[in-house]
């Protein structure tokens, strides 16, 4: 079976909840495309009141982060049942700005994949070299390691139903986004990755986006690569080119 391409925003810290409306009610009618899942994911703040402007729509609504404990004692986290009873299906997990401001790590990423999925949240679960590291010709051993203590203790069916996010750290916010040949490579060697985890069918089964200066213009070339199932897409999901991204093959 085909699988279906995810278009998903990260809109980092940006937008208050007042924004976070006005521009969902804008991408609305811009994102209509039954070909894709059109995800954007939201400051914890923004989630209800998106959630609430989205309905009716295509668009659904995910967060940017949650905590790996149930409750308790951790000021100032956002828990996974507080974002499951919410209406949230999707998070993205371990982006790099977390990795390198917040201090996650392989291990912390591993935890929060685990108890994504014990509340039916779907994981977008990010990788991606530096710069030193692709200059250096390490680049798929360092995401083979991010991926293999990501998916530790997931089972194959979970695996099967999760997102990767392919992120070269030096394209993210930078305008220079990878070329199709760097993307394709790197996300074909993620999905042999998990075909030596796991096997062949939850290898063809989980989808694995590009993230990292997506663009209108770079869309369409990077979507129609046989292992890029879609796009995280940062700066360009603030404004209304989101929905010409998401309307690549129209
Ligand atoms: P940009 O699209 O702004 O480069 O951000 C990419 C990103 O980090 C998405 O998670």
């Amino acid at each position: 079976m085909a699988r279906k391409k995810i278009i998903a925003g990260n809109w980092k810290m940006n937008m208050t909840p007042s924004e976070a409306v006005e521009l969902i009610n804008t991408l609305k009618p811009l994102v209509k495309n039954d070909d894709v899942d059109v995800l954007l994911c939201v400051p914890a703040i923004d989630i209800i009141p998106a959630m609430e402007a989205a309905k009716g729509s295509n668009i659904m609504i995910g967060a940017e982060n949650m905590y790996f404990e149930e409750k308790g004692a951790f000021t100032g986290e956002i828990s996974p049942a507080m974002l499951a009873d919410a209406g949230v299906k999707y998070v993205i997990i371990g982006h790099s700005e977390r990795r390198e401001y917040f201090a996650e790590t392989d291990e912390t990423v591993n935890k929060k994949v685990l108890k994504a999925f014990e509340h039916e949240i779907t994981p977008i679960i990010c990788c991606g070299e530096t710069l030193t590291q692709r200059e250096q010709g390490v680049t798929i051993d360092f995401i083979r390691q991010q991926i293999k203590i990501a998916f530790l203790n997931v089972t194959a069916e979970q695996a099967s139903k999760a997102v990767i996010a392919y992120e070269p750290i030096w394209a993210i916010g930078t305008g220079k986004v990878a070329t199709t040949e760097q993307a394709q490579e790197v996300c074909k060697a993620i999905r042999d990755c998990i075909a030596e985890i796991y096997d062949e069918a939850t290898a063809a089964a989980i989808r694995i986006q590009y993230g990292g200066s997506v663009s209108a213009a770079s869309a369409p070339e990077l979507f129609a690569q046989a292992d890029i199932d879609g796009g995280l897409v940062g700066g360009a999901s603030l404004k209304a080119d989101f929905g010409k991204i998401v309307c690549y093959n129209k």
